[in-house]
């Protein structure tokens, strides 16, 4: 927003007047979505609630908050995402700090959580592995619904997991989630207990397609979060290697994918002859989301 010298009285910098400036600057600059994403500055700006800017439309903003909300602007002009510049995303209705270490949550992950739940709720005191915890989100957002559930959830990235032991204190879980730093299942130590789900949204997507992302996403969240190898399939094929060795039988495994490669995983689960059915689940958009199985009883 730029300076002005004179204030007559449709030049005071109001709440509406910031609203639409800000919308019609972050259009210009590529925003998808240009009026959530000032109002979520604003309010962020404001320390009030998105419903507050509706109810406050005529109050004029202080110069302090002009001056927080120009660099704001700047910055998500610039494509960096709205989360990381406000320092937290609501998933499955609960709010998680985010910051550049971690993975924004997606609405799409949602998915897998409600698979999960659908199918654990009936268990009493289940084990459950995420692995590729990111900022936490999968873990807590289980452990908020499934009341009994112990959870181990392992990064490989320590700073993301600190991030997501922040967000399970946040939420009041931290005493359900033991979070393990390590490389998928060398994170586990040898005489660990055995699971009754293995759920993961690891890294899936291609390493050639990365940088034909969206700037927001290419050139902001952190490739380890993203990189799947060269077909996008590398963290399926390395977490299928071990399930059934950590799964106890009857075991659920459930992975989020893209649509394109929900096929694929089923046929590397299938040719794995360590589970039963596959079922693949939708996403509220209609794409395929989720794959699971269970663990063969032998
Ligand atoms: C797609 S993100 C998912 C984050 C979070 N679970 C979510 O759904 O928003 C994948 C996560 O896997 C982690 N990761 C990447 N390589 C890993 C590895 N070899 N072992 C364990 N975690 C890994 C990344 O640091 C990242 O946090």
């Amino acid at each position: 927003m730029p300076e002005t010298t004179a204030s007559p009285q449709e030049d005071r910098w109001t709440v509406r007047r910031i609203l639409e400036w800000t919308t019609s600057h972050l259009k210009k600059h590529g925003s998808d979505s240009p009026r959530l994403d000032a109002e979520i500055l604003l309010a962020h700006t404001r320390h009030c609630s998105r419903i507050a800017l509706y109810t406050n439309f005529d109050d004029e903003l202080t110069d302090a908050h002009r001056q927080t909300m120009r660099e704001l602007v700047q910055r998500r002009a610039k494509a960096e995402p709205v989360a990381y510049l406000v320092g937290h995303r609501e998933f499955f209705s609960l709010d998680f700090e985010v910051n550049r270490e971690v993975l924004i949550p997606r609405p799409d992950t949602e998915t897998l959580v409600l698979k999960v739940i659908e199918l654990l709720k009936p268990l009493s005191g289940p084990k459950l592995l995420e692995l590729g915890t990111g900022s936490g989100c999968i873990a807590i957002a289980l452990a908020k619904h499934l009341p009994t559930a112990v959870i181990t959830a392992v990064d490989i990235s320590s700073t993301a997991l600190e991030v997501a032991g922040r967000n399970a204190k946040r939420h009041g879980v931290e005493q359900r989630i033991e979070f393990l730093e390590g490389d998928l299942w060398a994170a586990l130590p040898a005489d660990h207990d055995k699971f009754d789900a293995v759920v993961s949204n690891p890294p899936y997507i291609c390493s050639d397609e990365i940088q034909t992302l969206d700037a927001d996403v290419a050139k902001h969240e952190p490739h380890l979060a993203l990189d799947g190898g060269s077909d996008g399939l590398t963290f399926y094929r390395r977490i299928l290697a071990d399930a059934t060795k950590w799964l106890k039988p009857g075991g659920l495994l459930a992975v989020e994918c893209s649509g394109e490669q929900a096929e694929p995983i089923q046929l590397l689960v299938e040719s794995t002859k360590q589970f039963g059915p596959v079922q693949v689940t939708k996403d509220a958009a209609g794409k395929l989301r989720v794959v699971t199985a269970v663990a063969n009883l032998f």
